[in-house]
């Protein structure tokens, strides 16, 4: 029998300030460098925040090169579009880049980077996102 692993409650979760929504560009992006790698910051025309790995899942090229088009990014190298929210590859292609949980308070942007659905971890579902 399988048992849910037990949630988060977000208040519990440790988030970490790498910015104001005022560094990162509109429909572009901005590199975090963390411990985990690079982290992609993108921000919608609706002034969403979303952050990911900064590496395709196709052959790892810099998703923060890339165009931001409402809530996806096309990846800069061959095309592949992504969704902002999940890291999800767009069919016909499939794969999935990593997924940080964004919180944004005021102009603040906070990243809960123990809470990360990175390509080699599992997400905790902390944020709204997915
Ligand atoms: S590396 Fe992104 S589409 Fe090929």
């Amino acid at each position: 029998m399988e048992t849910a692993a037990p949630e988060t409650a977000i208040s519990e979760i440790a988030w970490t300030h790498v910015g104001s929504i005022d560094d990162i560009p509109v429909l572009g992006s901005r590199v975090v460098r963390t411990a985990q790698g690079d982290i992609a910051l993108f921000r919608t025309a609706a002034d969403e925040i979303f952050a990911l790995e900064d590496s395709c899942p196709h052959k790892n090229g810099p998703l923060s090169q890339g165009i931001v088009h409402g809530r996806r990014v096309t990846c800069p190298l061959h095309g592949w579009v992504i969704e902002l929210a999940t890291g999800e590859a767009v069919a016909p292609d499939e794969g999935r880049t990593g997924h940080v949980p964004v919180r944004v308070e005021g102009r603040g942007v906070s990243l809960a980077l123990g809470e990360a659905k990175l390509s080699r971890g599992g997400c905790r579902k902390a944020c709204g996102h997915v």
